[in-house]
């Protein structure tokens, strides 16, 4: 047998289990609600399902390795420089590439606990030494504890705003707070999956790039409220040197035509974002009044999703399980260390409704 060196020995392979086809084919439910990935289910933005029909004979070729078009969309779309902009393939492989380019040997990352499971999958796999600072009890990161783990060692910090799977969220003050704290000679990465939402939810939540701080990456990523999981498609911004770093180590091609054409396309379909805000805001004040009816503690959140609190593992279990017989797919967050917990995404009303309506009958009888 070939041997693997033991960080990657003790690594799990991901594994989510049946898909949502699969559990219709095995237990025949004719309604279902998908719930556990906060996409958008709103669909494709017609935008970009144009904008890649118009590609789809320039399949044949390599892409644009510097996806010049869309970073210049990107861009004026955040307001910086193209020279501030890296993409590649989901904002996950640039949290990948951040570990290959900046850390080095024997240096070490802080975060915290409840958090981006890929961040602490992507250290171990590159051997780097994680520090996990406990969550808050509202759920929210606990920034001075996190100050407290740093050492001489740690090279990068790694923020998630709003948090997955909890949904909590650092304020501007405490972010601007906690980076006057951080020594200088540290990578401050600012993970804004949910930008588009927050910033809808909360007057108070940082854009972090405004900081315009040499020593802050922020990740966006197109798959949440841009409605494209499946394409791929992830950015960060950041200060041109460091961005230099990031286009060193990305895949060649990467990402491919097709998607940097699905990019652009989403970035011109305005309506849709605005119709996915609006239906995270009803969507949102639906679930919570339900769930408030229920008496169901859920973190307070600045996403397109909820964590409820079910006191145990055992009931967070059963929950999961039952719903998803019935077709309602609901995230239990053993993986991310939250095993009496779920995480539930606002989907379409009648996903929300259907969601409730289920949750509720399971509730009463658990
Ligand atoms: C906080 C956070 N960062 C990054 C990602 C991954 O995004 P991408 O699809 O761009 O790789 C997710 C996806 O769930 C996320 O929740």
């Amino acid at each position: 047998m070939i041997s693997v060196p033991s960080h990657i020995d003790g690594l799990i392979a991901y594994n989510p289990g049946k898909t949502v086809a699969e559990y219709q084919q095995e237990f025949g439910f004719t309604q279902k609600a998908v719930l556990w990935n906060n996409e958008n289910n709103l669909g494709v933005p017609q935008g970009a399902k144009d904008a890649i029909t118009r590609v789809l004979d320039e399949m044949s070729f390599y892409p644009d390795p510097m996806s010049f078009e869309l970073k210049k969309a990107l861009a004026t779309w955040v307001g910086v420089e193209v020279n501030q902009i890296n993409v590649e393939n989901g904002s996950e492989s640039i949290l990948a590439n951040i570990f290959k380019g900046f850390v080095g040997q024997g240096e070490n990352i802080v975060t915290s606990q409840g958090s981006f499971v890929s961040v602490y999958v992507w250290a171990k796999s590159f051997n780097i030494e994680t520090k996990l600072a406990p969550l808050n009890a509202d759920y929210g990161f606990d920034l001075d504890a996190m100050l407290g783990l740093i050492d001489d060692q740690t090279k990068v910090v790694y923020i998630c705003n709003p948090n997955n799977p909890t949904g909590t969220m650092i304020s501007d003050e405490e972010l601007q707070a906690f980076m006057q704290k951080v020594p200088k000679h540290i990578l401050v990465v600012v993970d804004e999956a949910y930008y588009e939402y927050a910033k809808e939810i909360r007057s108070d939540y940082p854009n972090s790039v405004l900081y315009e701080d040499e020593r802050i990456i922020t990740l966006r990523t197109f798959s949440k409220a841009f409605g494209l999981a499946g394409a791929r498609l992830g950015y960060a911004i950041a200060h041109p040197k460091l961005i230099e770093v990031l286009n060193k180590v990305k895949m060649t091609f990467a990402p491919s035509n097709i998607t940097q054409a699905a990019g652009l396309g989403a970035l011109n379909d305005q309506g849709f974002l605005e119709k996915t805000i609006q239906l995270n805001t009803d969507g949102m004040a639906y679930m919570k009044s339900a769930l408030d009816k229920l008496g169901v503690y859920y973190a307070d959140t600045a996403a397109n999703f909820l964590m409820l609190d079910l006191k145990t593992e055992e009931k967070a279990v059963k929950i999961t399980q039952t719903l998803q017989k019935q077709g309602v797919f609901v995230r239990w967050l053993k993986a991310f260390g939250l095993s009496h917990c779920i995480r539930v995404s606002v989907g379409l009303p009648e996903e929300n409704e259907y969601f409730i309506r289920r949750f509720s009958e399971v509730l009463a009888e658990n």
